[in-house]
């Protein structure tokens, strides 16, 4: 696993690591966003629809659904804030929309850890003590997961 933080001051800060990490993502990538209340999430998963060539305003969206959107690779965006438990996150449908070749941003996916795929990347937003913010980016690999198993050789 992969993981890089990097201490941010600007919200054009949280723009240009999105757009970075954009670079890498490819269909049926999924992508999780965690941290508290007004600390990028939302700035961070529309700049990740930029950089996929999604030219629709990407909007807040409404914990019941799942929006859709077009770019290179179809975009769907998700928000769980208002979600308690993982058997509600199912009456979403979250999960169906991982394998359809798009990339899948998940807000709140704190809310619902478990729902993630095994190599979803994970965007982790904190507040520092100095009052900067800090965005941690974990890519969980398919071969990170796969070493758990017995090594065939
Ligand atoms: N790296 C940064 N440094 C300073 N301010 C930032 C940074 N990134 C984003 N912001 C600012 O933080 C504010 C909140 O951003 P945003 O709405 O994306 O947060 P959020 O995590 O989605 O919030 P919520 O949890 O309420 O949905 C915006 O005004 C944005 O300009
Ligand atoms: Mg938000």
């Amino acid at each position: 696993m992969a993981t890089t933080a990097t201490i941010t001051l600007h919200e054009q800060d949280t723009t240009r690591i999105a757009a970075e990490l954009a670079e890498r993502l490819e269909p049926g990538s999924v992508v999780g966003l965690q941290g508290g209340l007004g600390l990028g999430k939302t700035v961070f998963a529309k700049a990740l629809a930029a950089a996929l060539g999604v030219e629709d305003t990407v909007t807040s969206q409404s914990y019941t659904m799942v929006a859709e959107y077009e770019g290179r690779l179809p975009f769907f965006h998700a928000d769980l804030y208002r979600v308690r438990s993982a058997p509600e996150v199912e009456t979403i449908g979250l999960e169906e929309y991982f394998d359809r070749g798009g990339v899948t941003v998940v807000e709140w996916c704190d809310r619902a850890p478990e729902i993630l795929p095994p190599d979803a990347v994970v965007v982790s937003f904190e507040l520092t003590e100095g009052g900067t913010r800090r965005i941690t980016i974990e890519e969980r690999t398919r071969n990170a997961h796969d070493s758990l198993e017995p090594r065939q050789q």
